[in-house]
């Protein structure tokens, strides 16, 4: 790893550019797929997504089956771009955190880092506190489906970068989406539907996007 990046950041004018060009897409093109080295970058953007000490309590399962995706489509209000899309990405976010997860994050991260276990122990410690508290606090859940958005973020964030359109969606029915996956220890809690637009056959690629003033959502103190 680099302490520094060696090649030029990515100007400011692209970055805002790719960021008003992106919208949540309606209306895919089914013929276009996302090449396979795009995808990589896609799935390499998802991986460095930060999360909350680094535990990552979630997956990301890419539904490449098309009869699952139908399926999914009709547990998501019939919304094309589950089928229509090049890609479809469903987050899932673990259910729990037991000490099982946090030795297994420990045991990663000492593989990872060269570091023993024993150098890893205090950290540990404080982990299954954590951990703890949140599956005793009842709060669990809410912790680990927020570390998902930050993933998704990533993953949008990405694309538009890319020039490669996405939708995230949350309409769909969760319990049936877990069923249809087969998932008991993590649930589906966002979905997001990657490929490239049919702008044609799209209502909403021309309409302007809705955002308040930035007063009214920033507020500098
Ligand atoms: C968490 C989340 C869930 C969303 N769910 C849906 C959805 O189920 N279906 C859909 O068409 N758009 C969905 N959207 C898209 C939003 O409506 C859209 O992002 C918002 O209107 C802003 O427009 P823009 O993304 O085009 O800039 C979702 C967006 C987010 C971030």
């Amino acid at each position: 790893m680099k302490a520094e990046l060696e090649k030029e950041k990515v100007s400011e004018e692209v970055i805002l550019e790719s960021l008003n060009w992106r919208y949540a897409t309606k209306s895919y093109d089914k013929t276009k797929k996302v090449s396979g080295e795009n995808w990589e970058t896609l799935q390499q953007a998802m991986m460095l997504a930060p999360s909350s000490f680094g535990l990552q309590p979630y997956k990301a399962l890419v539904i490449t089956n098309p009869e699952l995706r139908e399926k999914l489509k009709a547990a998501a209000y019939g919304q094309a771009p589950i089928t229509d899309a090049s890609h479809l990405v469903v987050f899932a976010y673990k259910k729990t955190l037991t000490d099982a997860d946090v030795e297994h994050f420990i045991e990663r991260t000492a593989e990872v880092r060269g570091q023993t276990r024993e150098s890893l122990a205090d950290y540990e410690k404080v982990l299954k506190g954590s951990a703890k508290r949140a599956v005793d606090g009842g709060y669990v859940e809410t912790w680990n489906s927020r570390q998902v958005y930050i993933a998704l973020g990533f993953l949008l964030e990405t694309a538009a970068l890319l020039g490669i359109d996405a939708t995230p969606m949350e309409g769909f029915d969760a319990a049936r989406f877990n069923e249809i996956l087969g998932l008991t220890d993590h649930s589906a809690v966002v979905v997001a539907a990657i490929g490239y637009r049919d702008a044609e056959s799209d209502w909403l690629v021309n309409l302007p996007k809705v955002r308040y003033r930035k007063e009214e959502l920033i507020e500098t103190i």
